[in-house]
């Protein structure tokens, strides 16, 4: 068994971390709070709507590495429940980093969004996006990974600084044997 992530997962964890990170903050703090009326909004469309698809196919090709090269054991830490809870955790990530991606997709594609954003049709933006069923997703979805993410940063701290068993080390690039 290799003591490291493949490199390729290893690059990809903190690509899609960090732009995950900026997602949210940006999405919450400059998205949401800007309305459609705003003559800068189609570039923050643009940018935000841009970065979830590249997360999205970062995330597929993450996920064929994870499933196709060998990785480190699942970490143990004496504590069955947590050990668990541990694995539950990386799922939900996935899961909840796809739901984000498919209902922003899904609220950029009920409310005609591409053309306005990506080709510039010159199309003014609806007045709001409530009225579309996937953007309450988007908004609920969002809510959850934050919470995951901040527990899955407290989890790497507490291995980090209350355990110190150096499991932060498997996430990063070097000798994998
Ligand atoms: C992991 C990927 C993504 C993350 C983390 C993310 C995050 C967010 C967040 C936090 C919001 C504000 C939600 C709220 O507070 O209710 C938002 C809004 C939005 N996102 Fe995303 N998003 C992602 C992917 C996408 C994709 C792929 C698209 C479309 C191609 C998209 C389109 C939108 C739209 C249209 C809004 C609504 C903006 C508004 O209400 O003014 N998102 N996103």
């Amino acid at each position: 068994m290799p003591t490291r992530y493949h490199p390729l997962l290893v690059a990809l964890h903190w690509l899609i971390g960090i732009a995950v990170i900026l997602a949210l903050i940006a999405g919450i703090a400059g998205l949401e709070a800007m309305p459609n009326s705003d003559p800068e909004k189609v570039l923050a469309l643009r940018i935000h709507m841009s970065m979830g698809i590249a997360i999205g196919l970062f995330m597929v090709l993450r996920l064929v590495t994870r499933l196709a090269a060998k990785s480190p054991p699942p970490a143990a830490t004496g504590r069955s429940g947590l050990d668990r809870l541990a694995r539950a955790v990386h799922v939900l990530l996935y899961l909840l980093v796809f739901a984000m991606v498919s209902t922003g997709l899904g609220t950029a594609a009920t409310a005609g969004l591409f053309p306005i954003v990506f080709e510039g049709s010159g199309a003014p933006l609806p007045p709001d996006f409530s009225a579309y069923p996937p953007r309450a997703g988007h908004g609920f979805f969002a809510k959850l990974l934050i919470g995951l993410v901040l527990l899955h940063i407290a989890a790497a701290l507490w291995h980090q600084f209350a355990l110190r068993d150096g499991l932060m080390r498997r996430m990063w690039f070097g000798e994998r044997n």
